[in-house]
C-alpha cells in the first residue's frame, strides 16, 4: 500500500475496541459524518485508538484504512480529557460550564497535536488533499504546512467557534488562530461561526480579508466559509422501511406500555445537550397533571462520554438524581415515566427507537449541529413524528419547521412539548415533508463534496 492521497486527520479513529481484534463504530456525530465520505474516497483516516498507551499498526476496518496515533496516559488525561474537554468545549459552548485554564494542558495539547501532524506528513502522498477535523487538532494545519507545503489542507470545525467577547478569554487565543490558518480553506457549521473567526483574525492578528478571503502576510489566501454538515439520509430511510426495524419499533412502544406518546431524547451525556432542562419540563407537565401518568413515557438514552472529566461526573449524578426523582414520585408500580439508558447504542436501535418515538426532544443549550435531531427526521418517511428543536443548535437554521424552544425556558419548553404531543396528523405531515426535503437535498454527501470541492479549487 503506497501514500494516501486522501487523509483524514482526527483526534479519534472511527471505531472503538470491544474484544481482542474486534471494533466498533466510535461514538459521535464526527464519526458518524466522516466514515461514509471515507468508505467513498480511497483513503487513509488517522486517529487515537481511543485507550491509552495503545500501539497498533496501521489496520483496515469496514473499507477504511485506518493508522493509529498512540497517547500516553497522561496525555489522555492532559490533551484529551484536559485541554480539549475541559477547556476548549466549554469555552466554545458558551461556557455553559466554566473552561480550566492550565498551562500544563496547553503544553500536552501542542506535544500531541505535533505528533497529529507529523503521522499525517508521514502518510500523505505527494499534493494528497488532507482534512483535518475538529477543535482537538487545531494547531495541525500549521504545523502540517510547515513540514509539508505541498498538501492542500482543510480543517472543519464540528463544534461552534465562539465571539471574542469568550475566545478573549483564552491565553493562548493568538496561537490557536495560527495554527487553524495554516489550512487553505476552514469550514464551520454556521455563518456565525466563520465571521467570528474572521473578525478575531482581524482583530488579534491584523490580517485583512476580502469577505471569507483572509490575506496572510507571506500573500496566501485562507478562506473561511460555512458547510452545515448532515446525515447519510438515503441510509436511515432505506433502514427503517426493513420489516427486522418495524417490528422492533412496535416491540419498543410495547415495552414501555403502549402509552398513547413515546417521547424520546438521545445524547451523549454531556451539559451542553440541555438534558436537565427536558427532564425539568417533562416532571412538571406530569405533576402539574397536564400528562396523565402512563399517557406519555419518557425514553432518554445518555451514552456514556468523557466520564473522567469532573464536570461530565457532575452532570450524570444530578441526571440520575433528578430522573429517579420523577419515577419515584409520578411513577406507580410497575410504570416509571421515565426510561433512562445510561448506555450505547447502535445504529438498528436507534433506528428503531427513532421510529418508535411520537416526539424527539432535542434542547442543547449550545451544539454545533446536532445529527440526531436529523436522523430523526431521516427516518421518519411516514410523515408522522414531532422534532421539538433548541433555538442554539447549529440544525436549527436549516429545520425551522420543527417545534424551535429556547431550552433555558421551561415554561416554553413545557408548551412546545405539548404542542408536539397534540398536534394534528395533518399538521405534522405538513412540517416533517418540508423536514426532509432540506435533508435529503442537503445530505452527509453533498456537504462533504461541497467542502472538498471548495478546498480543491
Ligand atoms: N449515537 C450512537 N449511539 C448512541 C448515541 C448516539 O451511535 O448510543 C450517534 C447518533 O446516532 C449520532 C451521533 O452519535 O450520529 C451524535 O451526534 P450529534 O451531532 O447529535 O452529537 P455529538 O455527540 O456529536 O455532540
Ligand atoms: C463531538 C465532537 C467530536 C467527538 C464526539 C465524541 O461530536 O465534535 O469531535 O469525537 O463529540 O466525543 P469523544 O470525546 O468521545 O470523541
Amino acid at each position: 500500500r503506497g501514500r494516501s492521497s486522501f487523509l483524514i486527520v482526527a483526534n479519534r479513529l472511527p471505531v472503538d475496541r470491544v474484544g481482542e481484534g474486534t471494533w466498533r463504530r466510535s461514538p459521535g456525530g464526527l464519526v458518524t459524518a466522516i466514515a461514509p465520505v471515507l468508505q467513498r474516497r480511497e483513503g487513509a483516516w488517522i486517529g487515537w485508538p481511543g485507550s491509552p498507551d495503545e500501539r497498533l499498526d496501521p489496520f483496515d476496518h469496514d473499507g477504511m484504512h485506518l493508522i493509529p496515533v498512540p497517547l500516553s496516559a497522561s496525555e489522555v488525561e492532559l490533551y484529551y480529557e484536559g485541554f480539549s474537554n475541559a477547556t476548549l468545549w466549554p469555552l466554545y459552548h458558551d461556557v455553559v460550564a466554566p473552561p480550566v485554564y492550565s498551562r500544563v494542558l496547553w503544553d500536552a495539547y501542542r506535544t500531541v497535536n505535533e505528533r497529529f501532524a507529523r503521522a499525517a506528513a508521514e502518510e500523505a502522498a505527494e499534493n494528497a488533499v488532507v482534512w483535518i477535523q475538529d477543535y482537538q487538532l487545531q494547531l495541525v494545519p500549521a504545523m502540517l504546512r510547515e513540514l509539508r507545503p505541498d498538501l492542500r489542507i482543510g480543517f472543519f470545525l464540528h463544534i461552534p467557534f465562539p465571539p471574542g467577547e469568550l475566545f478573549y478569554q483564552l491565553p493562548w487565543r493568538r496561537e490557536l488562530l495560527e495554527g487553524l490558518l495554516g489550512a487553505d480553506l476552514v469550514g464551520f457549521q454556521r455563518p456565525g461561526g466563520a465571521s467570528n473567526f474572521i473578525r478575531l483574525c482581524r482583530r488579534l492578528l491584523g490580517l485583512q480579508h476580502q469577505k471569507n478571503e483572509i490575506h496572510l502576510e507571506d500573500g496566501r489566501v485562507v478562506r473561511a466559509a460555512a458547510f452545515p454538515i448532515s446525515v447519510d439520509f438515503g441510509e436511515f430511510d432505506s433502514l427503517v422501511r426493513q420489516p427486522h426495524i418495524v417490528e422492533r419499533a412496535k416491540e419498543i412502544r410495547s415495552e414501555l406500555g403502549d402509552p398513547e406518546c413515546v417521547l424520546l431524547g438521545v445524547d451523549r451525556l454531556d451539559y451542553t445537550k440541555g438534558i436537565g432542562q427536558r427532564l425539568k419540563a417533562f416532571g412538571e407537565l406530569l405533576r402539574e397533571g397536564s400528562i396523565k401518568p402512563g399517557e406519555a413515557a419518557f425514553v432518554q438514552i445518555a451514552t456514556p462520554s468523557r466520564e473522567r472529566v469532573e464536570e461530565y461526573m457532575r452532570l450524570r449524578d444530578s441526571i440520575e438524581l433528578q430522573v429517579g426523582r420523577i419515577n419515584g414520585e409520578q411513577g406507580e408500580l410497575g410504570m416509571q415515566p421515565v426510561q433512562y439508558m445510561h448506555q450505547s447504542y447502535g445504529r438498528d436501535e436507534l433506528a428503531a427507537l427513532y421510529l418508535a418515538a411520537d416526539v424527539m426532544v432535542v434542547t442543547p443549550l449550545r451544539d454545533g449541529m446536532n445529527l440526531v435531531a436529523k436522523e430523526y427526521i431521516s427516518c421518519r418517511h411516514d410523515l408522522r413524528g414531532a422534532l421539538v428543536l433548541s433555538e442554539f443548535a447549529g440544525a436549527a437554521d436549516e429545520l425551522r419547521q420543527a417545534f424551535l424552544v429556547n431550552p433555558y425556558d421551561i415554561d416554553g419548553l413545557k408548551r412546545a412539548m405539548l404542542a408536539a404531543m397534540r398536534a394534528t396528523p395533518h399538521d405534522l405531515s405538513r412540517r416533517m415533508r418540508s423536514l426532509r426535503r432540506r435533508i435529503s437535498t442537503y445530505d452527509v454527501d453533498r456537504w462533504a463534496k461541497d467542502f472538498l470541492a471548495d478546498l480543491e479549487s
